[in-house]
């Protein structure tokens, strides 16, 4: 299939695969990445949005490696958030559907050649998932924008070289996974065999559809397991796109079936499955609640979960105001603000206060919002209409309850679901804006007098997902790190993924971790084997 290269078409092209591990690491120590300089955009520059010539030719389920319409035969639209129009009518999956994608899952395990391959063969197969996706990289990054409103420039430099560098990862796992000799009190031969579970439940969100998914993929895959995956009904199109370019590298029928559609149909089907042997699921602590329910009425399965977050960034006294502004709108603002672990309660301390207040305003100021295909615009719209009106409660909220709005708290033109970078400050603990999830473009300035102090606030939250540390001194630092009961402290940089490093929350973010060594944990199960030894002696 011909694609046209959607950079060639956008104003002012780019270079769109440039190295994303290097790009995000580089937030942490360099202040100038946000882009264009300019006041958000005004309403009229929104009106005619760029149009992508991206073709989206996958609208059904994934199963058994066919791409099949659902047993219904219902579709659900999938929208642009700039304009709320329709994008793609999406085969919609529900309970007989993820019967199908369980029963093709649980064939190519107990039967089928994945689980059998060598570990060297599974590994090549990976790997070359990820070469044609770094080939695809400006199609998939479009098809993103369009689905999920996100930055272009983000999507192509970040998301999807992302998605290529955690199937690399996790390819390099796959022929490194193996168990113990274990030594026991008496005369056995101990060994461990880490085996794959079976067959996965995933259940993705919609803030980073692709990153979701290989986090998710990543691991069940390298473990041998066999994947059933929910898409997030809002940003079902990356994901399809993505496993018919699995399917392409060689990935064996039912191994990986992908079910577009709702959560309380095709999600709960998952989660309830009696032969789904473990689920995985990112999302609202509140569907994470009702997803453990189903898992444990059912089967019992093991759930791993990454869930809400109300993240602490704290700005001490001896923090450089300019780039500690710089950090922390990076922390909230980016991804539209809807991150699980954004830094969304900026305490920062009375000595720096003032100053931070007013820089943050003036950087809010600055923020470029406007059509996401645009080059040098930072912000695009938010996910849907549910979410959009669900932030501008918060920010009444903010307002009624006595915090000062120092900049945005509108809608940024008529159509679609854009809204102002917003800066509340005076902002206290009890307030709602600083206890609840706001995932949107939405900063409360919280003010502290010293440390003791900030860590207990800091930690009197019912999330622990991650917090950022702003301090040039090493003490400070380790004091904090230790203190806070947060799954990421991020120091002097914030957001810094990389596939070799765990996340995952503390208390009610979740648990298990994905990325990294310990992701394989949630994958793998451990068989003890034990036989006698006859001879004493060789022990
Ligand atoms: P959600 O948690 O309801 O949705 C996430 C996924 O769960 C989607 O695939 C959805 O279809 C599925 N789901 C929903 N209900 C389900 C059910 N009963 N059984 C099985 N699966 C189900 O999140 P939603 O409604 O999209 O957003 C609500 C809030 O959740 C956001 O405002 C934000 O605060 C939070 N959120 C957190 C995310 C994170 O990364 N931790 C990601 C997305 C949302
Ligand atoms: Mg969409």
């Amino acid at each position: 299939m011909a694609y046209r290269r959607l950079s060639s078409l956008l104003s002012g092209s780019f270079s769109a695969s440039s190295n994303s591990a290097a790009y995000l690491l580089s937030l942490g120590r360099n202040s100038n990445f946000g882009g264009g300089i300019s006041r958000f955009s005004t309403a009229a520059s929104l009106e005619a949005p760029i149009t992508p010539s991206v073709q989206i030719n996958h609208t059904q389920l994934l199963i058994n490696g066919q791409f099949v319409d659902s047993a219904s035969g219902k579709t659900f639209p999938t929208l642009d958030p700039r304009t709320g129009d329709v994008i793609a009518h999406v085969s919609e999956g529900d309970a007989e559907d993820v019967n199908r994608a369980v029963a093709a899952a649980r064939k190519a395990f107990d039967g089928g050649p994945w689980p059998k391959m060598t570990a060297y063969e599974r590994s090549r197969i990976i790997y070359r998932s990820a070469d044609l996706i770094e080939k695809h990289n400006d199609e998939i990054a479009a098809l993103e924008t369009w689905d999920n409103g996100k930055p272009y420039e983000q999507a192509a430099k970040i998301e999807v070289p992302m998605l290529t560098r955690l199937l690399r990862y996790y390819a390099g796992w796959a022929d490194k996974i193996h168990g113990l000799t274990v030594p026991a009190d008496g005369p056995y031969h101990v060994q461990t065999l880490h085996e794959p579970i079976g067959v996965a439940g995933q259940i993705i969100p919609w803030n980073f559809p692709l990153l979701m998914y290989a986090w998710k993929i990543g691991p069940a895959l390298a473990c041998s397991n066999t994947v059933v995956m929910k898409t997030a009904e809002q940003t079902p199109l990356s994901a399809l796109y993505v496993s018919n370019l699995l399917h392409e590298a060689g990935l064996p029928p039912g191994v990986l079936n992908v079910v577009s559609g709702y959560g309380p149909t095709a999600g709960a089907a998952v989660a309830s499955h009696m032969d789904v042997d473990k689920v995985a699921f990112t999302g609202s602590t509140a569907t994470g609640k009702i997803i453990s329910e189903l898992a444990s009425k059912s089967n019992l399965k093991p759930v791993t979960f990454e869930l809400g977050g109300k993240s602490p960034f704290i700005v001490c006294e001896d923090a450089d105001v300019d780039q500690a502004v710089e950090l922390a709108h990076f922390a909230l603002f980016f991804n539209q603000g809807q991150c699980c672990c954004a830094g969304s309660r900026t305490f920062v301390h009375e000595r720096v206060y003032d100053e931070f207040v007013e820089k943050a305003k003036a950087r809010a100021m600055k923020r470029v919002v406007g059509d996401p295909f645009k080059t040098g615009v930072e912000q695009g719209p938010q996910i849907d209409s549910t979410q959009f009106e669900k932030i501008l409660n918060y920010i009444r909220s903010g307002i009624e309850s006595g915090a000062t709005l120092e900049t945005g708290g509108e809608r940024v033109g008529t159509k679609g679901f854009y809204i102002q970078p917003t800066v509340f400050s005076n902002v206290q603990d009890g307030m709602k804006i600083a206890t609840e999830e706001i995932f949107g473009p939405v900063q409360s300035i919280l003010k502290f007098k010293n440390l003791d102090e900030v860590i207990k606030r800091a930690n009197t939250s019912p999330y622990g997902l991650a917090a950022g540390v702003f301090t040039k001194d090493i003490g400070t630092a380790n004091n904090l790190m230790r203190a806070l009961r947060v799954g990421t402290v991020w120091i002097n940089c914030f957001d810094t993924f990389d596939a070799a490093i765990p996340f995952g929350g503390y208390k009610m973010s979740g648990h298990g971790r994905e990325k990294g060594i310990y992701s394989l944990n949630n994958y793998l199960q451990v068989k003890a084997v034990v036989s006698p030894v006859d001879n004493a002696a060789w022990l």
